[in-house]
């Protein structure tokens, strides 16, 4: 196929503030300079993957002002193919407003402007990269009606689906859970989704596995993930790399890019989940979402091997 990884899904400008502590309601802080930099789920996850090497394109939508053009450029900068990134003329490109505190963890509010107008139509006009792609990547920061025609043509064209349901709904369609192959949901999510709020990330998979998912992987943070392949095979943990969290945003977008990357090499789950580990480690040492993210020269080696 043409592309390792095609990515259907948001694009946002990171609009970033760091502060020592977060405001409550009705309070206000001082925070640094504001910092202007590439984001969004969908994007982040389309940067990751071609940061890494992988032959990648981006289905989104941005508007016709700067952010757009600055998303534009930041991929084109990674090396991924943006003729299918589409600039909605009137729109404003999707915004993401974001506090990181002092341990590098964050509290993101998104408006999402032109992500909003990326249509089922838009899919499928796309449907022959689709095609030409191993592995589809979506989250669920466009319309579901979108996601839903994504999966749909994926089924088609025999294209492997990495689903992660961020930002996650109440409830997910079955259509897309069945789709799922991995389903990538942090803790949070694997609750939420599972319907089980006590219990351990391996119950968790199990119980996303058994209402449809073919596979799972559970990103535990710092602690590394959680990876169960399909029908009878064993959850298997994968340990977390000790780093010094600087930024945490867009680190689950750096571990499914780089996932999706090692499947559409015919890399086994656990393999791949060991390799992403890696990825979405690095990219917390540095600010930002896009700008933090490893080639594969950055990367540093695999724990447990020799120089
Ligand atoms: O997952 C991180 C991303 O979420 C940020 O880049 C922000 O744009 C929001 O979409
Ligand atoms: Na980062």
């Amino acid at each position: 196929r043409t592309y390792d990884v095609l990515v259907i899904g948001s694009a946002n400008a990171d609009l970033t503030v760091r502060v020592d502590r977060r405001p409550g309601a009705g309070e206000t802080v001082h925070g640094t300079d504001l910092v202007e930099s590439a984001g969004g789920k969908g994007a982040n996850q389309a940067a990751a993957a071609a940061r890494l090497g992988a032959r990648t394109a981006l289905l989104a939508r941005v508007g016709d002002d700067a952010y757009g053009e600055l998303l534009l450029a930041a991929q084109r900068e990674a090396g991924t193919e943006v003729r299918h990134v589409l600039v909605e003329a009137g729109a404003r490109t999707g915004t993401a407003l974001i506090v990181v505190g002092p341990d590098g963890d964050n509290s993101i509010v998104v408006s999402p402007g032109a992500n909003d107008r990326l249509t089922p139509e838009d899919v499928t006009s796309a449907r022959e990269t689709v095609a030409a792609s191993a592995v589809l990547s979506l989250q669920l920061e466009i319309p579901p009606a979108t996601v839903r025609a994504a999966v749909a043509v994926a089924r088609e064209t025999g294209t492997r689906v990495v689903l992660n349901p961020s930002p996650t709904p109440d409830r997910l369609d079955h259509e897309l859970l069945a789709a799922a192959d991995p389903l990538v949901v942090n803790e949070h999510e694997a609750r939420q989704l599972s319907g089980l709020t006590d219990g351990t990330p391996a119950l968790w998979a199990r119980a996303l596995r058994d209402r449809g998912a073919r596979s799972v992987v559970v990103t535990l943070g710092g602690d590394g993930a959680l990876a169960l392949e399909h029908a009878d095979a064993e959850p298997v943990t994968v340990p977390g790399t000790a780093v010094k969290a600087v930024d945490t945003t867009g680190a689950g977008d750096a571990f499914t890019g780089a996932l999706a990357v090692r499947l559409a090499a015919g890399t086994p789950l656990v393999a791949a989940a060991r390799f992403a580990v890696r990825v979405g480690a690095a990219s917390v040492t540095k600010a930002g979402a896009q700008p933090s993210y490893p080639t594969l020269a950055e990367l540093p080696p695999a724990p447990g091997l020799s120089a």
